[in-house]
């Protein structure tokens, strides 16, 4: 039976990762997959996580089941942090998930379930994995613009233009900061025209929002998301903790389902329980404590906050030090854009063969799209990739 399996192309990302793992050269510089690392090229668990650990394995007695949608406490405290009082607490349906991408995993399966004639539109380009699972679970895909090669921002004219042909019933995926893989964002004016016009039309938002406290702050991050749950009938939320709290193998996410609606929340709640119970039964719980743990300890969650903000300011200046140094390494402006873009990624619009000539020539590891994790930077080899950007003609 096994010989009739289709064959399947490697995740880009993750082929890029192994890549580099295999790549035998001492300075090779990795700037692929979506992890931060520190100055020291460490990815550590943050303080606060290890405290919480420490507190878990004190005061843990059980490794019984939790519920299918993952401790109640667990939903609370994220809901907090993502929508805060943006919307009422009855009005959100949640579930936690395998991070986020079982978040949008099961996003997709409840909106097929919901409609299986659905289409779901998608900002060209987005993460490889939404049309992935979008083409696996049969869903009709449609690409909106979103991001304008030449001014490496945003394509916000021709996003506009192409939901025009949004209808009512119509998803659209968007990301609620830090647009991942391009690093370029929409202004808050620009928000309220998308949410405006997704109003207008009757079309329901799924946001992923997966950098909270990567791009200007736990707040200001989540500002675009609470104002599209405050001024839609239906939406789904994807979050995912593995970013924000460092836990990325824990897989740590939530699903939410807003609707003002009692009787359309409490459908989408058995549905997002159904499928939970189809496709793994329990969520994975540890992961899920610990942010629990951190987030409901005034003095944890503190510590966090402010360990979360010097990994966002330690990016920030990153950025800022990658675009001075080609500065003058180029002797033009045409890389300023870099300390525009919010997060952990820029995309740097240059053509797949020049970045597999950094790779091949320098050891240099970007995504074939031209991503580039800013996070894999510290101060040596900032200008290291600053000279070979420019010898390679980028
Ligand atoms: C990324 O975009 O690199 C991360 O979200 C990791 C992943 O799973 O692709």
């Amino acid at each position: 039976m096994f010989q009739n399996l289709p064959p399947q192309a490697p995740d880009k990302i993750i082929a890029l990762m192994q890549q580099f793992r295999a790549d035998p050269r001492e300075d090779k510089i990795d700037l692929g997959v979506g992890v931060y690392r520190n100055a020291e090229g460490i990815t550590p668990v943050m303080r606060a996580v290890k405290t919480a650990e420490q507190q878990v394995w004190d005061a843990q007695t059980t490794k019984a089941y939790t519920g299918l949608i993952g401790d109640p406490a667990f939903l609370d405290a994220m809901i907090g942090l993502v929508l805060d009082d943006a919307v009422p607490r009855a009005d959100i349906a949640a579930a936690a998930t395998p991070g986020g991408t079982g978040a949008i995993r099961i996003a997709l399966e409840l909106i097929k379930l919901a409609n299986p004639q659905v289409r779901v539109f998608l900002s060209d380009p987005t993460w490889p994995n939404h049309p992935a699972i979008i083409d696996y679970l049969g869903i009709e895909r449609v690409s909106y613009r979103y991001f304008d090669n030449d001014t490496r921002a945003v394509d916000f004219d021709g996003m506009m233009q192409d939901l025009k042909g949004l209808r009512a019933g119509d998803v659209i995926l968007l990301h609620g900061c830090c647009h991942n893989p391009t690093g370029a964002n929409l202004n808050p004016v620009e928000w309220q025209a998308v949410v405006d016009h997704i109003a207008a039309v009757g079309a329901v938002p799924l946001i992923d929002i997966a950098y909270q406290g990567f791009g200007d702050g736990l707040e200001s991050d989540a500002a675009a998301t609470r104002k599209v749950a405050a001024s839609v009938p239906d939406c789904l939320i994807a979050a995912s903790c593995s970013k924000n709290f460092g836990v990325y193998r824990e897989r740590t996410g939530l699903l939410m389902a807003v609707s003002s609606d009692a009787a359309k929340v409490k459908r989408a709640q058995e549905s997002m329980t159904a499928l939970n119970r189809l496709n793994y039964s329990f969520p994975p719980d540890h992961g899920a404590r610990l942010v629990t743990t951190i987030l409901n300890d005034p003095a944890l969650r503190a510590d966090w906050a402010s360990e979360l903000e010097e990994v966002r300011l330690s990016m920030l200046n990153l950025r800022q030090q990658l675009a001075a140094e080609l500065q003058r390494a180029s002797g033009s402006d045409r890389f300023a854009f870099l300390a525009q873009h919010r997060g952990m990624f820029s995309r740097l619009g240059a053509a797949p063969e020049l970045i597999e000539k950094l790779r091949a020539d320098y050891g240099i590891y970007l995504i074939g799209d031209s991503r580039m994790n800013i996070a894999g930077l510290n101060a040596q080899t900032v200008p290291v990739l600053a000279k070979a950007i420019v010898d390679v003609g980028i």
